[in-house]
Order: structure tokens, then C-alpha cells, then sequence
């Protein structure tokens, strides 16, 4: 058995430092990473660090493409210049990357093939060849990242891009005109995963589900260096106190942010019951009403998006503490000096007597052997009533997982009162081995009056952490 060849806790700065921030009562919200969407991609999984992955937002810079028949389309285009292009004929080439294919494309747009994350480059190669613009068809959905664009373009979705295939190869004088710099926001569907943000399980920490949520993290306008170059136009910087950027490193601030916020609301929480809070009322539907986890599952997008004004009246909460992630290191098998290298304090290290791996937190995962047709899985936990003083009754609901049972002890807490606590275990059981390499669903407590609902993804998986 061979670890990935990834920085262990005890000589990752970020989980260390997180570490020591935690002690202090410091939420730490960290970036998931960008080399999604391969699974086992993710860094920063520290059960004491906020984890947080990128969605899209419903927000789009558009290329509008309005064809010789009338046909009008939205495409994305992040092109600066002034140029427009108004009725001019298209010419349609299988590659732009070559510019052989590019000849006899003056004062001509050209129509590019199968568009990727790094075809806005061909629009430079466009441009070299005096070509007047160029329109970028997709046969997948794709999320532009870069601001690069040479030359008045427009990238296509794959159902505009075949509407657009078709005119430019049926038409006997096939003509275009493009409009730019208009915004358009309610773009369905979104949020989506951004295909970019890493994905779990965790190197090192695996029996946490991580990330633990998603948040906003493509194309997002932000404060910015005005000596470094923020976008190019025909081989010139151009620079800017502000750009738009995407990365999981755009997506922690907007985490970070609501863990400020809701640490003004509510002082007394501890960092893990305000990931808590973010976690359990984190959004999972786009807003056609759809899944976010189409598609997607929580190695991908966690808890789901974070939801601000939800989050500030959670409920329940799952809190942990020091201690608590102490007995999680205890559990990892760590040497003295890998121990103290986070903990800082080895009377902890000779008190350790085994140690825990099942923390208290608000997700639930469990690692299988593709064959495994048997097994059981108890996780326990106790939830914190943050919500109204007074009597109330939390009931679980479960989502059918496929070859399990899931079973929740007891099936209804009831509180007398605000900050008062109630244990429970979550059972998984399997039935038989596993289809897909993922099966998940989810653990819903709900009280009596419907007002909060706290929602925990429960995964099985047989992607395992090691090669
Ligand atoms: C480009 O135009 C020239 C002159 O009209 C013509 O001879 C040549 O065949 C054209 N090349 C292509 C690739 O269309
Ligand atoms: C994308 O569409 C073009 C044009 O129909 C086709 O030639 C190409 O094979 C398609 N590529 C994929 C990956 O489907
Ligand atoms: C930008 O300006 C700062 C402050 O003057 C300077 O330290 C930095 O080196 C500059 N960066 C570049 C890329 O010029
Ligand atoms: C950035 O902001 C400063 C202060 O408002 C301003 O002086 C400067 O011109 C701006 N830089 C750019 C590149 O817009
Ligand atoms: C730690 O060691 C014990 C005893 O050898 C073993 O059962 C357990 O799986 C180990 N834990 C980890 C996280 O490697
Ligand atoms: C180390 O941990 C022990 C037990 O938790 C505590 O009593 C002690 O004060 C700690 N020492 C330091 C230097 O933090």
C-alpha cells in the first residue's frame, strides 16, 4: 500500500498554522484546489480547516451572435477591444490552432471546432491572420476562464454551436454580426460544479468528507494588482485595479466572508459549529429546481452551496473542539515529533490511548472494497441546539442509498432548551457490493414546526485515498 505522494499534516504549513488559528477560536477557509475533476485531487482537508470547492454562477459576459437568417445566440466572450462586427461573411475551419487553416480569412469571422479551456488562444491566431472575429463551438459545456480574447469572439454552447454548424454549412453566403459587453445574469442552469475545482477523498484524511462545501468561484470580479496585466488585447497588457478570475481560491473568500459574518451574529460559536451551520443548510438545488448533484456528488460539492441567510439560523449544530481534533491525531498513528508538530504540546501525545477518527463533524463517509458485499459502518455524533429556547423535536429522515441500509438511533431528539445537546449513531450497513464507485444520500433532521432543516451527506465510496 503506497500514499500518494502528497504533503502529510505535520509538514503542510497551511494544516498547521490552521491548527494553532483553531485554538484561538479562527476559522480557517481554505481552497479545495483546481485540478478537478479527477477525484483524490483535493489539498488543505484538515478536519479543522473549512474546505471549500468552486461553482459557477448564474452570470454570463456575452459574445451575442446574431446569424445572416435573424438567429440570435448568447455566447461568453471576455473581449475588451471595441471592435464589433456587423454582416460579415463566416468561414468555417475544423482547427483554428493551425494557422494553414487560416488562410483567405481577412474581414472574415471564423467558425472554430470543438472549443476546450484553452481555445481562447486560437483567437490570437485568428487575429494574426487578419481574420475579423471568430466563433468558438463547443460540443461540451464549458466554463471560460480566460481573458485573453485577441479578437472580437464568442464561445458557443453545445446546442448553439450545432444550430450554428448547421447555418454556416447549409448557407450559400452564411453572414454574422457580434455585439459585446452586455451581462446577463439568471443564466440557467446554476449553480453548477465548476469542472476545475478539485475533488475528494482527502490525502491524509480520509475519513472526513471533504470539501465540506462549494461556493461561488468562476469568473468573480475582485480587487486586483494594477502593475500585474489583467487581460491582453493583440500583444498588449492591459491592467486594472479589478479582474475576473475563477479558482477554488476565488470561492474560500466568499466562505470566509459568511464565517465572519455569522461569527458577528452569533460570538459564542466555535469555527467547527460555523462550518457547521454553512454545511447543513448549504443549498443543493440549481435554480431550474434541479440537483446541484447531477452530475456531481459530495467528493465534488460537499454539503452543497453555501446559503448565508440559512445559515445563520441552523438549528442544530455539530460542534467540535480541540480536544476533539487531539483525539483525531492520536488516531493517525503519528510520531512524537509529527504529533507535536501540530498539536505543540506532547503531554497530549502521551495521553493520547488510541484516539478517535470519527469526529464530531457534519458529514458522513465510509471507504468499501469494490467486491465487499458485507460490513458495517457506526458513526455517533452529538448535534447542539442553537435554535429557539423551548421544547423541540428533531425527527431524521434518510434518502435510500443503493445496497445499503441506513438507519439512524434514536429517529426523534427533542430539546427542552437552547444550547442543550443529544447524541445519536448512523448505521451503514452494506447489502451488496457496490455498482458505482459512489453511493450517497442524505441525513435530514428536521423539527416539528419544518423550520430548520440540518442536512448531512452520507457517502460510501470505493475510491480509496492510496494508489
Ligand atoms: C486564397 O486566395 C487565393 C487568391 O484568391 C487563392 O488562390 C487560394 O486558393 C486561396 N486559398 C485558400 C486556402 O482558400
Ligand atoms: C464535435 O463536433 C464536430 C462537428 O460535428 C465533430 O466533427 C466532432 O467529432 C465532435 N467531437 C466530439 C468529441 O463529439
Ligand atoms: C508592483 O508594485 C509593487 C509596489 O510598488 C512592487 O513591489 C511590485 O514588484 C510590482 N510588481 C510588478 C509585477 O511590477
Ligand atoms: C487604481 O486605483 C488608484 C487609486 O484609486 C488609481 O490612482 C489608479 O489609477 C488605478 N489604477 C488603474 C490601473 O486603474
Ligand atoms: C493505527 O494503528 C492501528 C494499530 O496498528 C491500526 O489498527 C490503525 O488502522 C492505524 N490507523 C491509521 C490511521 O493508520
Ligand atoms: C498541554 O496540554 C495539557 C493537557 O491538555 C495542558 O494542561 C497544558 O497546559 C498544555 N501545555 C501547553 C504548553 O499548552
Amino acid at each position: 500500500m503506497s500514499f500518494r505522494r502528497t504533503t502529510p499534516l505535520y509538514e503542510d504549513p497551511i494544516a498547521v498554522g490552521a491548527f494553532a488559528a483553531m485554538e484561538k477560536g479562527i476559522l480557517v477557509s481554505a481552497a479545495a484546489g483546481n485540478r478537478g475533476p479527477e477525484s483524490r485531487t483535493l489539498r488543505n482537508g484538515s478536519p479543522w480547516i473549512l474546505t471549500v470547492g468552486a461553482t459557477t454562477i448564474d452570470r454570463q459576459f456575452s459574445g451575442v451572435v446574431t446569424l445572416g437568417n435573424g438567429a440570435s445566440f448568447v455566447g461568453s466572450s471576455l473581449y475588451i477591444g471595441k471592435k464589433t462586427v456587423k454582416n460579415l461573411p463566416l468561414h468555417y475551419s475544423a482547427s483554428c490552432g493551425s494557422s494553414d487553416d487560416l488562410k483567405n480569412v481577412t474581414k472574415k469571422v471564423v467558425v472554430c471546432e470543438g472549443a476546450d479551456e484553452s481555445s481562447v488562444s486560437e483567437t490570437s491566431t485568428v487575429a494574426d491572420a487578419k481574420g475579423a472575429g471568430a466563433l468558438l463551438l463547443t460540443n461540451v459545456s464549458l466554463v471560460i476562464r480566460a481573458t485573453n480574447f485577441e479578437c472580437p469572439a464568442s464561445v458557443l454552447n453545445p446546442k448553439d454551436s450545432a444550430a450554428i454548424r448547421k447555418y454556416v454549412k447549409t448557407s450559400k453566403n452564411p453572414t454574422v454580426s457580434l455585439t459585446f459587453r452586455r451581462t446577463f445574469t439568471g443564466i440557467k442552469p446554476a449553480p453548477t460544479y465548476a469542472e476545475f475545482s478539485s475533488k475528494g477523498p482527502s490525502f491524509g484524511t480520509s475519513s472526513i468528507l471533504k470539501p465540506d462545501v462549494v461556493a461561488p468561484g468562476t469568473l468573480i470580479l475582485a480587487a486586483y494588482s494594477p502593475n500585474v496585466s489583467a487581460a491582453t488585447l493583440q500583444g498588449k497588457s492591459f491592467f486594472s485595479n479589478f479582474t475576473l478570475l475563477s479558482g477554488t481560491s476565488m470561492a474560500c473568500p466568499h466562505a470566509a466572508g459568511l464565517a465572519a459574518l455569522l461569527k458577528s451574529a452569533h460570538p459564542d460559536w466555535s469555527p467547527a459549529a460555523i462550518w457547521s451551520a454553512m454545511m447543513t443548510t448549504a443549498n443543493i438545488l440549481d435554480n431550474t429546481g434541479k440537483p446541484i448533484y447531477d452530475g456531481a456528488s459530495p467528493i465534488a460539492i460537499g454539503s452543497g452551496e453555501i446559503n448565508p441567510n440559512k445559515a445563520m439560523d441552523p438549528g442544530l449544530v455539530y460542534d467540535a473542539g480541540r480536544g476533539d481534533y487531539v483525539k483525531f491525531l492520536c488516531a493517525l498513528n503519528l510520531t512524537r515529533a509529527e504529533f507535536q508538530a501540530i498539536a505543540r504540546n506532547s503531554s497530549d501525545y502521551d495521553r493520547c490511548k488510541g484516539g478517535n477518527l470519527d469526529l464530531n463533524y457534519p458529514s458522513f463517509i465510509s471507504f468499501l472494497d469494490s467486491e465487499q458485499s458485507s460490513g458495517v459502518w457506526r458513526f455517533q455524533r452529538t448535534v447542539t441546539n442553537v435554535g429557539d429556547d423551548g421544547p423541540t423535536t428533531y425527527t431524521a429522515k434518510l434518502t435510500k442509498m443503493k445496497g445499503f441500509s441506513v438507519t439512524v438511533t434514536p429517529l426523534k431528539l427533542t430539546f427542552q432548551r437552547k444550547n442543550q445537546k443529544a447524541l445519536f449513531s448512523l448505521t451503514l450497513k452494506v447489502k451488496r457490493p457496490m455498482k458505482d464507485p459512489i453511493v450517497f444520500g442524505f441525513l435530514t433532521w428536521v423539527d416539528d414546526q419544518e423550520k430548520h432543516t440540518v442536512r448531512s451527506p452520507v457517502v460510501a465510496t470505493t475510491i480509496r485515498e492510496t494508489e
